[in-house]
């Protein structure tokens, strides 16, 4: 877990989570199904001199989400693990857990910044974060990149497989020049197999392996997913040279990371980190070959 924070909210309520938050400090931001398709229900909140992100799995009662409220409060009980498990200042710090009348509620430490995801009809949109994003000179591209790549250099090592890793998992602060990677609820532990067919997530991020039932899930298909995010954040989302704005070792390692067959990546993301940063396979910096 990143460094302990200490909240200043109860272990347990009775009340729903809207309604403690309401007493326990100031709600200045709500995320429902006004924005979020999850089924879960989340809140700013100020509290105790600071800002604090918490997570809940929204109404048991309510039977509108896709996700009924058990698989929900699963979800964020692994995203729970998962905090636990790893220590990435690119993490915002899970600072605790309070038990409610609607299941956990996540308190983790408030991402200053704006989330880079926009919804397909605001993609051209030049004043949106998702634009803007795209348009960073390459040299703090590439300092956005290697906060992803430091997340999950530590994610692998935990054992954390991505699932459903796209925009909507990064929140950026233009000004500060930081980056955050939040809602990982998805990354499961360990190797899996597809049981899905098209499993959930944006297609623009997505492995071959991840649109095929039966297929292996493990470090490569993370291997491609971060690839994607080298041919979204500083290409033109292509795999060629021409529309990508880095270094040749950059693009080399880009695209050996998105090759369609999981044989053809690097085996492991440290690995891919590595070849991204122009360092040689046993650490020393490379001749200016990936
Ligand atoms: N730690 C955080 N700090 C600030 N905002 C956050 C934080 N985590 C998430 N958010 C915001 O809240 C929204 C919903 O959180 P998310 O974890 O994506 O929930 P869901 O499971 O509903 O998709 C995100 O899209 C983002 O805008
Ligand atoms: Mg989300």
């Amino acid at each position: 877990m990143s460094a302990m924070i200490t909240h200043p909210f109860a272990e347990r309520t009775e009340l729903a989570p809207a309604d403690y938050l309401a007493e326990a400090g100031t709600v200045f931001a709500r995320f429902d199904a006004l924005t979020q398709d999850s089924g879960n229900l989340s809140f700013g909140v100020a509290a105790g001199g600071r800002r604090w992100f918490v997570k809940s799995a929204g109404d048991p009662q309510d039977s509108t989400p896709f996700l009924p409220h058990a698989t929900r409060v699963a979800l964020l009980n692994n995203a729970q693990a998962l905090a636990r498990s790893v220590s990435s200042l690119v993490l915002p710090a899970l600072a605790g857990v309070v038990g409610s009348a609607w299941g956990p509620m996540l308190v983790y430490e408030w991402a200053d910044g704006e989330l880079i995801h926009a919804p397909a009809e605001r993609r051209s949109d030049p004043t949106t974060a998702f634009r803007r994003f795209r348009r960073l000179p390459p040299e703090q591209a590439t300092a956005a990149i290697d906060a992803i790549l430091d997340a999950h250099v530590e994610l692998c090592r935990a054992g954390w497989i991505a699932g459903d890793f796209y925009d909507g998992s990064i929140i950026y602060d233009f000004e500060a020049r930081q980056l955050r990677l939040i809602d990982l609820d998805s990354y499961h532990l360990g190797p899996t197999v597809n049981g899905m067919g098209r499993m959930f997530g944006s297609t623009r991020f997505m492995a071959p392996e991840e649109f095929e039932l039966g297929a292996r899930l493990d470090e490569r298909t993370t291997v491609f997913n971060l690839g994607r995010a080298m041919a979204e954040y500083l290409g033109d989302g292509g795999l060629d040279r021409g529309g990508f704005r880095g270094a040749d070792h950059q693009h080399a390692a880009m695209a050996r990371a998105c090759a369609s067959k999981p044989s053809a990546r690097f085996g492991a993301v440290a690995e891919l980190t590595r070849a991204w940063r122009g360092e040689a396979a046993r650490g020393g910096p490379a001749a200016g070959v990936a």
